[in-house]
């Protein structure tokens, strides 16, 4: 066992880690771009991204620069910072008009926790709708709100409802979009007047669902759900952890006029692998109730100099260099490109996303055989993640478009070998 092999941390690193993370087994000296650089000075191309943390690559040089500044003059404290002030002024630019108010938190799980207390806070409710396959975190209020994760840890949060999401190629209703009319929203609606003791306080949806495989819901479901948290005087929320900042190619999936999201929570790529998240909601929900009550909503490195910086720097990016655009246009061009050349190769059920955050679903019998392809793929250079039987890729947004051709036609090489050896 060498000094520089990832089980040289066997005997301190509690088990359950992310599962792609332990199959890779990679150990990292630097990273820059979307390149991982092992101590040995070998380059793994990375597509996992930290699943869509990734959002300017490794190492970029003005987020490097910026945050090592902020480091040396100070980083421990709520107190008012420039920092601060660049934050909300950057991210304030890109937010729609309706969310004013900003509170930063740790992780995205902490922030959906906080995003679910606002909403109860504001409508004097206690109940959340949300939709199978969802990802919203593993602490106790958002884990009733995730999918899979809750076996053997006993009974959700009371007042946790779901429905089937509109994943239109696995639809749950065996239906076809747009005849379909969007039937799966009606029947949420079913749901609610069979389960809910009138006490709705919000619908919380991912505008794309990335843990399921990045999961694009056809034109129109959001603004379906914003009528139906309307007729029940609820509020929407928007997990955008995984769809903000533009990962998805527009700067925010669910900012469309029919949609309007009343609280939007932000994770991931917003602090570009810095810990902070974010709940944006408007000064007139933040202030009812206990929420906006001092000390009510706080959290012990909410807001701090380091985590403002980072936040500031990525939305500067993100606004100035049209990030948005250029994931929509480099997604387009990645999706075309993959699915020309896996649409005949039976290995691929499913070639989907939107932006910078595709899946490709394979037809597999079991883990194993996804193990088995990952390792493939790790062995030719690419690292991706994984989630149920789809393979997920989260290119950083400042990708080089070569860099990015290049590491989908090994992939595509890649799966095909494997079929071929079947
Ligand atoms: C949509 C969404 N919400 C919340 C979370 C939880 O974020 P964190 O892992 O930072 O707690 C995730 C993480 O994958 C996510 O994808």
């Amino acid at each position: 066992m060498g000094a520089d092999s990832f089980s040289a941390e066997d005997p301190v690193l509690g088990p359950g880690i992310s599962e792609a993370v332990g199959w890779a087994g990679l150990v990292i000296a630097e990273a820059r771009g979307m390149q991982l650089i092992q101590p040995d000075g070998s380059r793994v191309t990375d597509l996992m991204g930290a699943a869509g943390v990734n959002l300017l690559g490794h190492s970029h040089p003005g987020y490097v620069r910026a945050m090592a500044d902020q480091l040396q003059r100070w980083m421990i404290g709520a107190h008012g910072s420039d920092a601060r002030r660049d934050m909300g002024r950057q991210l304030q630019r890109l937010l729609p008009e309706q969310l004013n108010r900003i509170q930063l938190y740790s992780s995205g799980s902490e922030a959906v926790e906080a995003a679910i207390r606002l909403a109860k806070s504001a409508t004097g409710r206690y109940e959340i709708l949300s939709f199978w396959q969802s990802f919203h975190g593993r602490t106790m209020g958002s884990l009733a709100h995730t999918s899979g994760a809750r076996n053997g840890l006993g009974p959700p949060v009371p007042g946790s409802i779901s429905a089937p999401y509109a994943d239109c190629a696995r639809c749950p209703l065996r239906m076809t979009y747009p005849g379909c009319d969007l039937a799966c929203v009606d029947l949420a609606r079913d749901v609610l007047r069979e389960q809910s003791s009138g006490a709705l306080a919000a619908v919380l949806v991912e505008p794309v669902q990335g843990r399921a495989g990045n999961v694009v819901p056809p034109a129109g479901y959001l603004a379906r759900l914003r009528q139906l948290a309307d007729e029940h005087e609820a509020l929407l929320i928007a997990d955008e952890s995984m769809t903000g900042m533009g990962r998805t190619g527009e700067v925010f999936a669910s900012d469309r006029p029919d949609v309007r999201p009343d609280i939007m929570v932000l994770g991931k790529g917003l602090g570009n692998g810095y810990p902070v998240s974010a709940v944006c909601a408007s000064l007139e929900l933040m202030q009812r109730g206990p929420f906006g009550a001092p000390s009510a909503s706080s959290s012990s490195y909410g807001g701090f100099p380091l985590a403002c910086r980072a936040v500031a720097v990525v939305a500067e990016a993100v606004q100035e260099q049209g990030l948005a655009g250029r994931a929509r246009l480099l997604g387009e061009r990645l999706l075309a490109r993959l699915s020309a050349s896996l649409v005949d190769l039976p290995l691929v059920a499913e070639v989907r996303g939107r932006g910078l955050a595709l899946g490709i679903e394979l037809d597999i019998a079991n883990k194993e055989q996804l193990r088995h392809v990952f390792q493939q793929l790790l062995n030719a250079g690419v690292l991706v993640m994984t989630g149920g039987r789809t393979l997920r890729l989260y290119p950083p947004l400042t990708v080089d478009e070569a860099e990015l051709m290049a590491a989908a036609d090994t992939l595509s090489e890649v799966l095909r070998r494997h079929w071929d050896e079947q």
